[in-house]
């Protein structure tokens, strides 16, 4: 078990897939792009199944969530996904994405045993989209959503990040297209894990600034804690149901001491937290040779001791605050 000092068990993994992405939002990283990852450096795609076996046969993991940068960029990703669906017992497995090429790899991911996707979208207007994300690309988002719905990858969340003076305006209207469409919508509060380093607290739209605005135009009724569970997002029933509405509010109501998270980057580091500043390496013993290969029992001895020293939380609120050197796209949101 992945269990830390205050009594949490990580049973959800995310796995980074790459560093790199299609897009360039504005929230996340500056219009050149990264100095992505060396090739060399990425998990192969046995390590990663291999990683993936470790923590559902010996860590009780029961979920796994392929994320990136863009997971729809790993050459690898149906074959990955078919072989952690023949793990046994079998995880969960989901993908979160921004949605480009879903349409054409929808059915396949869906074949291969993937069962769900979160696919991030933070506006309805074409060019609204254009200056967020910096690509014309809105239509293959909107495509790869219908794509996924129709390949029965759901419930198809939309994760939508609202900018000020960008699309802010747009709650109101995103939910509605989101109850029309049958997807389910959750709004994220901005987080400092930008690669700009350019997150102001001042400027954020809050869980509170969502709420209001939505309540204009719906009724909203908050759904039980019971079934929150440590999911990060609050949800509620809109305008009595069935459809709901969720939000994400990592920065004004922090859900750390519910959080079942382990994460692994694209290039083998174990991070207990978003928002740690330290990792621990398995690409090391994954890789060591001769005497010094590592077996599954001591690979999974290496991950233990990593969660036993995961945070109370993110630490947002601390005066002290770093900011993770790793921007969000190479952590895998
Ligand atoms: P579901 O199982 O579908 O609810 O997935 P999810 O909401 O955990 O996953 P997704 O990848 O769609 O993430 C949505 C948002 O939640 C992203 O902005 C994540 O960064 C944020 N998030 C996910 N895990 C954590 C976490 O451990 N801490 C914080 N603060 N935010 C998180
Ligand atoms: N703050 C909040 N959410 C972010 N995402 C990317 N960067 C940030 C940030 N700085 C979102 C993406 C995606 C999800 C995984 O995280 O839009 O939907
Ligand atoms: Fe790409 Fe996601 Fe970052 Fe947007 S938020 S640039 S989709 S990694």
């Amino acid at each position: 078990m992945l269990i830390d000092t205050y009594g949490r068990v990580a049973t959800d993994l995310r796995v980074s897939l790459t560093d790199r992405c299609n897009l360039r939002c504005t929230y996340c990283m500056p219009e050149e792009g990264l100095q992505w990852l060396a090739k060399p450096d990425l998990l192969t795609d046995d390590e990663i199944v291999r990683l993936v076996r470790i923590a559902v046969t010996r860590l009780g993991v029961e979920e796994v969530r392929f994320t990136g940068g863009e997971p729809l960029l790993r050459p690898g990703l149906v074959s990955i996904i078919e072989r952690c669906a023949a793990l046994e017992p079998r995880p969960r497995l989901s993908l979160t994405t921004n949605g480009i090429g879903l349409k054409r790899t929808a059915r396949a991911l869906k074949d291969a045993g993937l069962d769900r996707v979160n696919v991030s979208l933070d506006t309805l207007r074409p060019d609204v989209f254009k200056t967020l994300t910096r690509r014309d690309r809105h239509r293959d988002v909107l495509e790869g959503l219908e794509a996924a719905r129709a390949a029965g990858l759901t419930p198809v969340k939309v994760n939508t990040v609202l900018m000020p003076g960008l699309n802010d305006d747009e709650a109101p209207d995103l939910l509605a297209w989101a109850v029309e469409n049958d997807y389910e919508l959750r709004f994220i509060e901005q987080m400092p894990l930008d690669a700009q380093h350019g997150w102001k607290r001042e400027g954020m739209i809050t869980a509170g600034d969502i709420l209001a605005s939505l309540r204009t135009r719906f009724d909203l009724t908050a759904e039980g804690t019971d079934e929150r569970g440590s999911a990060p997002a609050e949800r509620w029933l809109v305008d009595g149901g069935p459809h709901r509405v969720g939000v994400i509010a990592s920065v004004t109501r922090p859900f750390c001491s519910a959080c079942d998270r382990t994460r692994l980057t694209a290039d083998g580091q174990v991070r207990t937290c978003l928002f740690a500043t330290e990792e621990t390496d398995l690409r090391a013993a994954l890789r060591a040779e001769g005497d010094a290969a590592a077996t599954d029992d001591e690979i999974a001895r290496i991950w233990k001791r990593a969660m036993w020293g995961k945070k109370a939380g993110s630490g947002l609120d601390d005066p002290a605050f770093l900011q993770p050197a790793r921007p969000m796209s190479a952590i895998g949101g």
